[in-house]
């Protein structure tokens, strides 16, 4: 009897450990799960379609705290987090306006003038499927312009692999 009983003891607990196990299991994968992909979907986002920006401009991204340059043919993605304590800069007639401290910053992110002492960084960016994608992941010193050789075929929304051949 005694036997029976610790066999039916071990047995629950086995069930159940096993039990527990599993969910536990579940539970962080589908947390790394979700993690993985709101990962990978906050560091490429699209901005747009080439052909809607027009020639010369600087769009903001509030929201991304990141604004398109488009210049003559090619585009680049600026950071809008002022380098001095992390304000939103707005776009201005000679570049960039820092609201909090008044740093200013030339069209490229170049400081004119302080308290702000580095320029502002910017973001990798690419072509894909006739959209515009932008990095947010990682800034970067230098711009990276995306130079596109040929507009029109772009504007179909062809990817760019497609487009050259
Ligand atoms: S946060 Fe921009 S100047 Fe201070």
């Amino acid at each position: 009897m005694d036997r029976e009983r610790r066999e039916f003891l071990w047995k629950g607990a086995m069930v159940t450990g096993l039990g527990a196990l599993g969910a536990a299991g579940t539970w962080i994968f589908s947390d790394l799960w979700m993690a993985a992909h709101k990962f990978s979907s906050v560091r490429w986002v699209p901005v747009a379609s080439w052909n809607e920006y027009p020639q010369d401009c600087v769009v903001p991204f509030p929201e991304y705290k990141m604004a398109i340059i488009k210049s003559g043919k090619r585009i680049g993605a600026i950071s809008l987090e002022c380098t001095h304590l992390g304000c939103l800069v707005n776009v201005g007639d000679r570049g960039f306006f820092c609201p909090c401290h008044g740093s200013e910053f030339g069209p490229w992110g170049e400081v004119y003038s302080g308290p702000a002492t580095e320029p502002l960084p910017w973001y990798e960016i690419r072509e894909r499927e006739g959209k515009v994608w932008v990095h947010l992941g990682e800034k970067i010193k230098s711009p990276q312009w995306l130079e596109v050789k040929n507009e029109p075929q772009i504007s179909r929304g062809k990817g760019a692999h497609e487009e050259k051949e």
